[in-house]
């Protein structure tokens, strides 16, 4: 612990010892230390001038900088990295990185991007991460990216080159990648993920998605962990989760779903996490979901409620012999939706109690 200590501290000496303002107009009231340039938090308006060529790592987080010229970092060609974080841009110029070709790192997160340029990061092969995170990113308005054979490690070789669109991302570990969090996504091409085999972990937890293509996660069969809270979504494709038999987690809470099917889990057995809460669930429209919750052995993380006559019940504590199929829903398959539910959900009664008889009974 000591030493850590003294590392720290001796880092920040050093720090100090070398970090003066960067010389130039505009860029003295940055600070440079050796080849990084810190202009995070002064309030920048724009980007200033003067950066030294040989910056390796550019700090512009926390300002308020709501437009880039296009030649901005143009000189930089070392630029390893570059941090843009928390500033007001909501659209960036198609030539900004085109000079930047040693680029690793561009974080773009907390910004207010509605789309990208398709050709914005088409120079930067050597591009590790992007994020762009906590942005206004609509599908039809983001570029898709040349991936970057060989780079397994932060997950480039996910992404396919689409024609004219997409994505990003940030990697959270080498085996996660986080994609569209909390972005404006309102639909999603059925092929998005068709070439990211090696996906272990899809978060579009916190967009605006309604539905979802059936075939989405048709290729990622080694996925672990897929994340749509915080949508809206009312129903779940049948073969959503068909192929993913090594799904572990699935988080579908503070969605608008009255129902969840259990067709759609068909054999997965190996669900540990599963969380259904903060849906509109009707209860006894789960029957096969309750028996097939019943059944799980290794399902150690499970949370939601449904309602059940205007009372809200963990779904696990419910009875579902309370409920009645209507008649109309018991002979042939006509009145099944495609997911194997019934068609028309509401029409379940509860059965008469007793004790609502001998009232009826000693009202007369
Ligand atoms: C930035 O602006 C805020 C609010 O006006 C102020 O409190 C802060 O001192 C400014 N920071 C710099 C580095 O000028
Ligand atoms: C975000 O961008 C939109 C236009 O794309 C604009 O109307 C809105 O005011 C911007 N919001 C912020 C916080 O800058
Ligand atoms: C849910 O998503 C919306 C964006 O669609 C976001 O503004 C909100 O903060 C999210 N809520 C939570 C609890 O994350
Ligand atoms: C569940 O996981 C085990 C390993 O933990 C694996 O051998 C098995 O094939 C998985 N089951 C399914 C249905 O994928
Ligand atoms: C709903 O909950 C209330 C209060 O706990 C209880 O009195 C009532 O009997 C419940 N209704 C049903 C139909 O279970
Ligand atoms: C469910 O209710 C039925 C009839 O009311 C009862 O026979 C059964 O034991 C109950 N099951 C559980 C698990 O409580």
């Amino acid at each position: 612990m000591l030493y850590i200590v003294t590392v720290i501290v001796i880092v920040s000496l050093l720090e100090q010892t070398y970090a003066v303002p960067c010389s130039g107009q505009q860029i003295s009231v940055c600070e440079c230390i050796d080849t990084l340039v810190d202009c995070e938090n002064l309030n920048l308006t724009t980007v200033p001038s003067n950066i030294p060529i040989t910056t390796t790592k550019l700090g512009l987080s926390n300002n308020h900088i709501s437009t880039i010229a296009e030649h901005a970092f143009v000189d930089l060609v070392s630029l390893e990295s570059i941090n843009l974080f928390d500033n007001a841009l909501s659209s960036l110029p198609a030539e900004l990185f085109s000079s930047n070709i040693n680029l690793k790192i561009i974080t773009l997160q907390g910004n207010n991007l509605s789309s990208l340029p398709a050709q914005l990061f088409s120079s930067n092969t050597n591009l590790e991460v992007i994020n762009l995170f906590k942005n206004a990113l609509k599908f039809g308005g983001l570029v898709f990216l040349k991936h970057k054979p060989g780079v397994y490690k932060f997950g480039f070789q996910y992404f396919k080159q689409f024609t004219t669109r997409i994505v990003f991302v940030e990697h959270q570990a080498s085996d996660y990648v986080k994609i569209f969090f909390n972005n404006a996504l309102s639909s999603l091409p059925a092929d998005l993920f068709s070439s990211n085999i090696n996906l272990e972990s899809i978060n579009l937890g916190s967009n605006i998605l309604s539905s979802l293509p059936p075939e989405l996660f048709s290729s990622n069969t080694k996925l672990r962990t897929i994340n749509l809270f915080n949508n809206s979504l009312s129903s779940l494709p049948a073969e959503l989760f068909s192929s993913n038999i090594n799904l572990k987690v699935i988080f579908l809470n503070s969605n608008v779903l009255t129902t969840i099917s259990a067709n759609i889990f068909g054999s997965l057995t190996n669900i540990s996490d599963l969380n259904v809460e903060n849906n509109p669930l009707v209860c006894c429209d789960l029957k096969d979901f309750i028996e097939w919750l019943d059944l799980q052995t290794k399902l150690t993380e499970f949370s939601g409620q449904c309602t059940y006559l205007a009372n809200d019940t963990d779904i696990r504590d419910f009875n579902t012999s309370e409920c009645i199929i209507p008649e109309s829903c018991k002979h042939g398959d006509t009145n099944k939706r495609s997911d194997g539910e019934w068609k028309i959900p509401r029409k379940w009664k509860k059965k008469p109690s007793p004790l609502i008889f001998e009232l009826k009974s000693s009202m007369k």
